[in-house]
């Protein structure tokens, strides 16, 4: 890793599974007990927004009890030390910006927002919780979790962002992703092609696997902070030298 001193990681549910939160695909997939087309859908929530609410609060629930785990602050560290450091999460729970980073493009919106589907306005502090009855806005509108879902557009600004990093950078890291939801899969990938060093960290193999430079088959909270201590060992070191 010496001499990459232009880092973009992508982070997937995986990396907050040491934190206590649930992943989404595998055996103890939260989408192997529910369906995603009930909970994560525009039609879902249509058909069923109190189910769609309960559910949201649950995981805001469980996410109140949550802290992040040492691989998100080893990259918040990371992205203190690095000159270029771009952190693109799939996740929507908040705890890279909980551990201390600074910029993270959320590629699927965040849990604790809610938004109007009348005028589209966000809110951030204190969202509105479901108690018995749909949550309305200020102009009467109903409010959803600001979360994306499927068969909705990602964020043009940040899915652009993400893109540009992917492709600029020298080093990309794949952690805790199944790599099976597109875009976002399509990130390493575009890293590999562009011609970053590219690393995944994963339990398992992915369909990104065969064409990661390195597969480490570790658990986030021990292999990114490992792979921190080793790039700055190896640049902190260079840039000192020179
Ligand atoms: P997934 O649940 O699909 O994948 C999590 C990955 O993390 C799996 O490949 C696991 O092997 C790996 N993993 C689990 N524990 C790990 C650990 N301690 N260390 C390292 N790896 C570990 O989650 P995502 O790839 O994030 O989208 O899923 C992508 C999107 O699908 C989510 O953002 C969500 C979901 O539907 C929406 O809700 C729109």
């Amino acid at each position: 890793m010496a001499g990459k001193r232009n880092v973009a990681v992508l982070t997937g549910a995986g990396i907050s599974a040491e934190s206590g939160l649930g992943t989404f695909r595998g055996k103890e997939g939260i989408w192997n007990k529910m369906r995603p087309e009930e909970l994560a859908s525009m039609e879902g929530f249509m058909a069923n927004p109190e189910l769609v609410w309960e559910w949201y609060n649950y995981r805001r629930s469980v996410l109140a009890e949550a802290k992040p785990n040492p691989a998100h602050h080893a990259l918040a560290k990371w992205e203190s030390a690095c000159p270029k450091f771009t952190l693109i999460t799939q996740n929507v729970d908040g705890l890279h910006q909980m551990a201390g980073s600074k910029s993270v493009l959320e590629l699927h919106g965040s849990i604790k927002i809610n938004r109007c589907l009348s005028c589209a306005q966000e809110s951030s502090d204190e969202p509105v919780r479901y108690e018995g009855k749909i949550p309305c806005c200020s102009c009467g509108g109903r409010l959803r979790p600001g979360v994306v879902w499927f068969g909705e557009m990602l964020p043009e600004a940040v899915l652009s962002q993400a893109f540009r990093a992917s492709t600029e950078c020298d080093l990309f890291l794949a952690v805790g992703t199944s790599a099976a939801v597109y875009p976002a899969a399509s990130l390493p990938e575009i890293a590999f092609e562009s011609g970053a060093l590219t690393i995944e960290i994963n339990l398992e193999h992915t369909p990104f696997t065969e064409s990661a430079h390195f597969h480490l088959a570790a658990q986030a909270g021990l292999a990114v902070p490992a792979l921190y201590h080793a790039w700055s060992h190896c640049n902190m070191t260079a840039s000192n030298n020179t």
